[in-house]
């Protein structure tokens, strides 16, 4: 029992919490001081249990009751503490109030959709939950068709009521059969939106944004496909250098298809949209995959090819946003951290308009 007074004396010492938990670790733990005197009562003789027993109980109760009486000591002189530190300064002026911003995916869209519809393009859309039917047998990709391998498409499980198996949409292409089908031709439609694929790094995220042209009408020829992308990206990157370079290339549901670059400048060492890719301090970067709408597409999407012919392009908003504001990692964009959106976002009065700001110079309106 002559641990009874070091033992009190070591409580009303203690200065943390951590410091009275072994306090009590060792009076009262299993392998404690306090504890091995009460497994001691069994082998005592019923006269010696009379005498001792009291005096063990008796320490039992001091320790415990020092303890908690230490513990609610200093717990409250932390709050105490917690309490004078967290005081409100009221003579300090008012925090500036949080304000929201439009993501520059959104700001990009709005600004497509304003520089599309002033060429009489209709904002469409389409299921990001889609079927593999709209998203690659219409559009020229049979099941065997090796382009679907390259999609690194995220299947559901289950099918639909028609037996088609279900996907999140690898691109807004299937928007063009969807578009079709529902309104016939002529057509001038867009479709931003949300895609998918199983792929992540520095330029890739698992879900992406792109945006789909589709104009059918009567006598359509590449023509129109070039002026149309060239007013576009004039008007979006509002400078009148653009450069395009159309190279030959292969899409499924487009024949001929044609991969369009611009003509870059290196100006401290950052590529700006603008001026020939052929220029000395230059060069070409790809934008855009096009094309002729296949005559297979346009048949499965209920219309005459003999009759009617179109064209259509695809390309990715977030990438486009990039170039535009001068962003270099698509990751930040799916982030949510404040302080990049409080850089990069735009104010929710800041809506895209062609008068001010994204502006179809008057120069190549129609
Ligand atoms: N769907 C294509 C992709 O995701 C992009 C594309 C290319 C769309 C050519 C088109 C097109 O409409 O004509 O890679």
């Amino acid at each position: 029992m002559e641990q009874l007074e070091p033992t009190l004396a070591a409580i009303a010492a203690a200065d943390t919490i951590d410091a009275v938990e072994a306090l009590r670790v060792a009076a009262l733990g299993k392998q404690g001081w306090v504890s091995a005197l009460l497994k001691s009562l069994g082998g005592m003789s019923p006269e010696e249990r009379t005498s001792t027993g009291p005096r063990i109980h008796a320490a039992r109760e001091a320790v415990a009751a020092a303890l908690s009486e230490r513990r609610a000591a200093l717990e409250s002189a932390a709050l105490e503490a917690k309490l004078a530190a967290e005081t409100a300064d009221l003579s300090l002026p008012a925090p500036a109030a949080p304000r929201g911003s439009v993501h520059p995916v959104s700001q990009v869209m709005d600004e497509l959709a304003e520089i599309f519809a002033d060429m009489g393009f209709a904002v469409a859309t389409g299921p990001e939950i889609e079927d593999d039917w709209h998203n690659f047998t219409a559009l020229n990709m049979p099941e065997t068709h090796p382009a679907r391998a390259m999609h690194d498409t995220f299947y559901f499980p289950d099918q639909d009521a028609q037996g088609r198996s279900m996907l999140l949409r690898t691109h807004t292409s299937p928007v063009q059969i969807r578009s079709m089908l529902s309104q016939g031709a002529p057509l001038r439609v867009i479709a931003p939106g949300r895609v998918y694929r199983s792929d992540s790094d520095a330029t890739h995220t698992p879900m992406f944004h792109q945006i789909e042209g589709l104009v059918i009408d009567k006598g359509i020829h590449l023509g129109h496909l070039k002026w149309t992308l060239e007013t576009f990206l004039k008007a979006f990157f509002e400078r009148e250098d653009i450069v395009l370079r159309l190279r030959p290339s292969y899409f499924p549901f487009t024949e001929p298809s044609v991969e369009v670059d611009v003509g870059y400048t290196l100006v401290n060492g950052k590529r700006v949209v603008g001026g020939s890719g052929d220029a000395a301090n230059g060069g070409w970067m790809e934008v855009l995959g096009s094309g002729m709408v296949n005559r297979k597409v346009i048949e499965f999407g209920g219309l005459d090819p003999n009759e009617w012919q179109g064209f259509a392009f695809g390309t990715g908003v977030d990438r486009l946003a990039m170039l535009k504001y001068g962003m270099d990692d698509l990751r930040a964009f799916f982030d949510g951290d404040v302080r990049w959106l409080a850089h990069y976002g735009f104010g929710a009065l800041d809506v895209p308009t062609l008068s001010a700001g994204v502006g179809v110079p008057v120069g190549v309106r129609a």
